[in-house]
């Protein structure tokens, strides 16, 4: 496919990706030939598969990257949130193991009085997604009509659906592309992937929880800080107040993996119960949220009215009107027995005595996927009931035949292989280690 712009210079592909491979610096227009031309089919798999090679190997600028982003938003449909009156919120996180945050999130924000019209993705990979999550609630429906999605927000201040299939096309086809191609890890390519949709999606204020460390897909906190900034101000660039937290993932969030169990992990988290790293996560993310809203002057003001919505109650029940809204039993949230329980609970067990040295999240979120919490393919079913209770992290004590973990089971054929790969996620020795940060920085401009 050949298109002409301006000056009737006549892009090529081929040239574009020799200009990249070279080191050259794209202008907006040869960005937007390439993304237009990909979603439109004109550009075949095999050329921007090169391109993307090319731009992991010699990566974009600022410039490019904020092009980059809109070429993408453009490539589809943009969600008109102006029926929701007040600033629209949004959260998203680079992808994690057990990070329950949203389910959390966004009824406690929701109190608050902030609006949060959230569309989600699912799970792919050793990352759990959050619908997964919420469809773990018996009725709880995440293909909701535009209007009525509207309307739950406008009612209850939260609303979580599956993402519009015709939201960001092109980043759908390029990461499906960068996916196989292993060009998924690039900086520019994931920072463009990730606004393109939260932008599409309609938000204005966006919390951003950049995860670093062994179950994320930027393992150090400096790539992680790098990807942060660039974040933030692609945001800004197109007109959206973004504040990036570098958050760690040297170990799963919470003790939960699994899409009931999470439910659960999230309901006692609003109940001021739940796991300190869960609930100190939802209240940083959360407070910069009202802060951006101007619901709350400060931090500290938006972080207290965070907790005394916890300690009411007012946060729990919020969750059971979104889960009602959305056609979900509330009565699940109250009753665990109501949601999809595992057959069978297998202890993981210690071989000997000490501290756990590390927990490898990545291989946790393997072994739960292979439990059947998560899937191997686009289009597999998740069993809801599965997935890993952690009983030990990072810098706690063991004793010899103590449990570690808890799986969760029905798949008795999986069994084996998911016992062996969390028993093997875990290093226990003897050197007392501190329990890993969990929050590394900030970045606000
Ligand atoms: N999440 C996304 O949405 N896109 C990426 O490229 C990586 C993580
Ligand atoms: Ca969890």
């Amino acid at each position: 496919m050949i298109e002409v712009f301006e000056g009737a210079i006549a892009l090529r592909a081929y040239d574009l990706i020799l200009k990249k491979r070279e080191g050259g610096v794209y202008t907006q227009d040869e960005i937007r030939f390439l993304i237009s031309g990909y979603t439109a089919g004109g550009i075949p798999d095999y050329q921007m598969a090169a391109w993307a090679m090319a731009v992991f190997f010699r990566g974009m600028n600022e410039e490019e990257t904020t092009a980059l982003t809109r070429a993408i938003v453009e490539s589809g449909e943009q969600v008109d949130l102006s029926p929701i009156p007040g600033i629209k919120l949004d959260k998203h996180s680079t992808g994690g193991v057990g990070d329950t945050t949203t389910l959390v999130l966004a009824p406690l924000v929701a109190a608050a009085g902030g609006k949060m019209a959230k569309m989600s993705g699912r799970g792919l990979g050793h990352t759990g997604g959050t619908l997964d999550k919420f469809e773990a609630i018996p009725g709880f429906k995440v293909e909701i009509e535009r209007e009525r999605f509207i309307e739950i927000v406008n009612r209850v201040g939260a609303a979580v659906i599956g993402q519009s299939g015709n939201l960001a096309p092109a980043d759908k086809k390029l990461y499906a592309l960068r996916d196989v191609t292993a060009t998924v890890d690039s900086i520019p390519l994931i920072a463009s992937s990730v606004m393109s949709k939260k932008i599409a999606a309609g938000a204005e204020a966006i919390v951003l929880d950049v995860k670093a460390g062994d179950g994320a897909f930027v393992k150090t906190v400096e790539e992680a800080g790098r990807l942060a900034r660039l974040l933030v101000k692609i945001g800004r660039g197109m007109g959206r107040q973004v504040v990036a937290i570098i958050t760690g993932m040297e170990q799963p969030l919470g003790y939960a993996v699994g899409n009931a169990l999470e439910v659960k992990e999230a309901v006692a988290t609003l109940k001021g119960s739940g796991p300190a790293d869960l609930t100190e996560l939802c209240l940083v993310l959360g407070s910069e949220l009202l802060l951006m809203s101007g619901l709350a002057g400060d931090r500290e003001t938006g972080r207290k009215e965070l907790e005394s919505l916890v300690r009411s109650g007012a946060a729990l029940e919020r969750f059971k009107e979104m889960v009602q809204a959305q056609g979900g039993d509330p009565g699940a949230l109250d009753d665990p027995d109501r949601l999809p329980r595992a057959r069978r609970l297998v202890d993981v067990i210690s071989p000997g005595a000490g501290f756990v040295q590390s927990l490898k999240a990545e291989q946790i979120g393997v072994a739960s996927t292979i439990l059947g919490a998560g899937r191997e393919k686009k289009d597999s079913p998740v069993d809801p009931a599965v997935g890993i209770v952690l009983v030990k992290k990072i810098g706690d004590r063991v004793e010899k035949g103590e449990p570690l973990a808890v799986l969760h089971v029905n798949d008795e054929g999986r069994l084996q292989q998911a016992q062996g790969m969390v028993l093997d996620a875990y290093r226990v020795g003897n050197e007392r280690v501190e329990s890993p940060p969990l929050i590394h920085g900030k970045v606000i401009d």
